[in-house]
């Protein structure tokens, strides 16, 4: 990784990952591309931002060629509540958008990092000790998009010898920018709500288990991934990788530990609730952790610290 493009910047992961590659590779090595007209001060201050949207191809070849791009960190994407309300929208970025990335990748030869999710199973997938290699059906827009993601990346290594790789995230939970549209959004609106209100109506039920992970170890992840022995990796596009796995009530009675009267209710969304009913409880990443060495720093008590003390900031 010399000189990267980060497509999505602007998003949840993005904002937190461009400054990090920048602090790592050097300001002008990282170029910004989000659809925003104007992103956070941070992101158009510290390097090169481009508006782009990711369904026009022709716009992403003239980046990676003008900026000779080596590597393309590809976030654009829709998240899975979001996708079910406009499933033509959401494959048009989702599928388009990553078609798009790969065939610019191909053509000069660039390395590609592209995000699948636990959106990637679906209800027949085992929902505990989710394995690496698993029945996938996904039956969200959403999830289809990371499956066809994951196949698309593995066939354009096989294929052409690009240099893809990928990781199946859990629910990222993270301060700086909300994350928007998705199922596991819970889990950041709560300790906003903590913090300013005490109180916080959950869509999702008490007892929804689901995977989750801290914004600094998703980074680590990425970093990590990236740059680890080619040689070492089976699994190229679609490791497992998870952190910890709790549920609504399990989050609220941490978060109370530090707010003793924050109060949780429930008003089910029935959409996001079947979403989440579809997909795993605990993944198995130890794919990940063999083949380049994942390990999670954050878990619940510590993370629920972490997001406190700098939400109340
Ligand atoms: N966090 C994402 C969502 O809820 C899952 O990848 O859509």
């Amino acid at each position: 990784m010399k000189t990267i493009l980060v497509t999505g910047a602007t998003g949840q992961i993005g904002s937190e990952l461009t400054p990090a590659l920048r602090k790592r590779y050097g300001n002008n090595s990282v170029i910004a591309a989000g659809h925003r007209k104007q992103p956070d001060a941070e992101l158009t201050n510290t390097g090169p931002y481009c508006r782009l949207d990711i369904e026009d191809v022709a716009a992403l070849a003239r980046i990676v060629e003008y900026y000779r791009i080596d590597t393309i960190i590809h976030l654009a994407s829709l998240l899975s509540a979001v996708a079910e309300t406009d499933p033509q929208r959401a494959w048009s970025v989702n599928i388009n958008g990553l078609f798009n990335v790969l065939e610019t990748a191909r053509k000069h030869e660039c390395s590609v990092f592209f995000p699948s999710s636990i959106g990637a199973f679906g209800p027949q997938t085992p929902a505990f000790d989710t394995p690496q290699d698993t029945i996938q059906r996904p039956d969200t827009l959403y999830g289809i998009g990371k499956v066809s993601g994951e196949l698309l990346c593995d066939y354009y290594h096989k294929r052409y010898g690009l240099d893809t790789r990928g990781l199946r995230f859990p629910g990222l939970i993270s301060y700086k920018t909300p994350p928007g549209g998705g199922t596991t959004d819970y889990a950041v609106e709560i300790f906003y709500a903590a913090v300013r209100r005490q109180h916080y109506t959950c869509y999702l039920k008490p007892d929804t288990q689901l995977d989750m992970m801290y914004m600094p170890d998703a980074i680590d992840a990425i970093l990590q991934l990236m740059t680890a022995d080619a040689e070492r990796l089976t699994h190229r596009n679609a490791f497992n990788v998870t952190a910890m796995s709790f549920s609504p009530e399990q989050l609220a009675a941490q978060i109370r530990q530090h707010i003793p009267n924050f109060k949780m209710s429930y008003k089910v969304d029935p959409l996001r609730q079947a979403i989440a009913d579809s997909w795993p409880r605990h993944m198995d990443d130890s794919a990940a952790r063999q083949e380049w060495g994942w390990q999670a720093r954050y878990d619940l008590a510590t993370l629920v610290e972490d997001m406190l003390e700098h939400i109340a900031e």
